[in-house]
């Protein structure tokens, strides 16, 4: 470990402190003061190379693909705990016991109804609206109505999968969700998306489980886009309502959660024009295809994440329980094989994400492609809030980066119009 970073810039020598983080390899060069003291600023576009904060909530390994929680390995989490126990322990910072646990789910039932106010102004929303847009318009009303923030990580926690429903049900002129406040957490969203008029939808117990573990799998992932979107937010003291929405909308990105829309359209398409692998994966390998092999690649792990060779698992048990054959999920280890034996694909690293199975799991369960990142939020929101909730405890500054301006001299007005 060194203490010291010793800098030369013109024959001057600047020395800067060093921080360390639980493991030794997430080290950091506190460069806070190097403007100050050099006149220098780092570049670093794309954050590659930026550590914003100290965290204590999520931890990644990207060369051994390694996941944790809070300390506990996702693969132990996936075993042992539900959503709810994990959104408590990602929000928390411990397991919670049975009192706890019950307490928490109590209050998150307590404000399980959909808003009369909220319902009015969503039926002036188009059905032609991507349901992410219309979820984080949703999200953002709520700064309206929970006036007096009363418990607001569960309120939200209770709010986010009812309209998330009221999304889906926009979308397909369908009657307002029904809440139902004897169902765990992602029966009660099961039910709210698939329950029709006077036929109200009983979820399996199979499907349940898949979509548990699926939004455990999401629930925090450290400084991703949106999360970084949802810190920013927090810095500057926005609420936590339309800090989240915010993040529902970096989430929505292609290159983010989107992916997992692309992947299945993807590969549709690849099935639809025949199946001949070698053909797609030139032309993701063809610099001047704007393609690229969506749900392959990530800025962290380069090696495989984790978090895909679970939602992989999942979905071959869900098709096998639910006795269905899924040729898109058949197609997708065939390309991933194909890939993954590809020098491209090697030396850059470029394994499958988690994005790459959980649609082929969504699908399954029933649930539409336009509303797989809506289920990706719905996963990542625990982790949204333990974030702003972090930003907020340790009172960071403002987040405000610097720029290497590159545009015009000044000049004067002459004549303008
Ligand atoms: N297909 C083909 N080539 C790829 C892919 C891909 N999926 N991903 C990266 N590459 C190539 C890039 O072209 C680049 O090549 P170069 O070095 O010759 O220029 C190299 O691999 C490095 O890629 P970058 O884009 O620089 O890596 P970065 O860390 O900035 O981006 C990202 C990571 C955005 C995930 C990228 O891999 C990608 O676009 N993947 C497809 C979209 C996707 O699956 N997104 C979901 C990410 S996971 C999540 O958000 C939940």
């Amino acid at each position: 470990m060194c203490s010291n970073v010793n800098l030369e810039i013109d024959r001057y020598n600047y020395k800067f402190s060093t921080t360390y983080g639980t493991y030794n390899n997430d080290k950091a060069i506190n460069f806070n003061k190097l403007r100050e003291d050099t006149g220098f600023i780092t570049f670093d576009p794309g954050l590659k190379n930026t550590g914003i904060t100290k965290s204590s909530i999520s931890f990644i390994d990207g060369r051994k693909g390694i996941l944790l929680y809070r300390g506990y390995p996702i693969e132990q989490v996936i075993d042992k705990c539900s959503f709810l126990e994990t959104s408590y322990l990602i929000l928390n910072g411990e397991l919670p016991d049975s009192i706890d646990i019950d307490n928490f789910s109590k209050k998150i039932k307590k404000f399980n109804f959909l808003d009369e106010e909220i319902l009015s102004i969503s039926n002036k929303i188009p059905k032609e609206c991507h349901p992410m847009g219309i979820l984080s318009s949703l999200i953002n009303l709520l700064t309206i109505f929970n006036i007096k923030n009363e418990d607001k990580y569960l309120y939200l926690l209770a709010k986010m999968p009812i309209l998330a429903s009221l999304a889906y049900r926009i979308k397909r002129n369908l009657t307002p969700p029904c809440t139902d406040q004897k169902s765990y957490y992602t029966s009660n969203l099961l039910k709210m998306l698939f329950s029709e008029k006077n036929r109200e939808h009983k979820p399996n117990y199979i499907i349940i489980d898949a979509l548990d573990k699926l939004l455990i799998l999401h629930a925090d992932h450290e400084q991703n886009c949106s999360t970084t979107t949802v810190r920013l937010l927090g810095s500057s003291h926005t609420n936590l309502y339309s800090s989240v929405s915010a993040g529902i909308n970096a989430l929505w990105g292609k290159r983010h959660g989107g992916a997992n829309q692309e992947v299945i359209e993807m590969l549709e398409n690849i099935l639809k024009s025949g199946g001949n692998l070698k053909k797609w994966i030139n032309k993701a390998k063809n610099k001047k295809d704007p393609f690229r092999l969506m749900g392959f690649g990530h800025r962290i792990y380069k090696n495989f994440d984790p978090r895909a060779q679970i939602a992989k698992k999942i979905a071959e048990d869900l098709i096998k329980k639910l006795n269905i054959s899924d040729p898109i999920l058949d197609l997708a280890k065939n390309l991933e094989k194909y890939a993954l034996s590809d020098s491209y694909f090697k030396e850059k690293k470029l394994y499958p994400n988690i994005d790459f199975y959980s649609g082929i799991v969504y699908q399954a369960i029933g649930i539409p492609k336009n509303m797989f990142t809506v289920m990706f939020a719905l996963g990542r929101l625990p982790g949204w809030m333990a974030h702003w909730k972090e930003i907020r405890n340790n009172n960071d500054p403002i987040g405000r980066p610097r720029q290497i301006y590159i545009g015009n001299k000044k000049r004067n007005i002459i004549k303008c119009g």
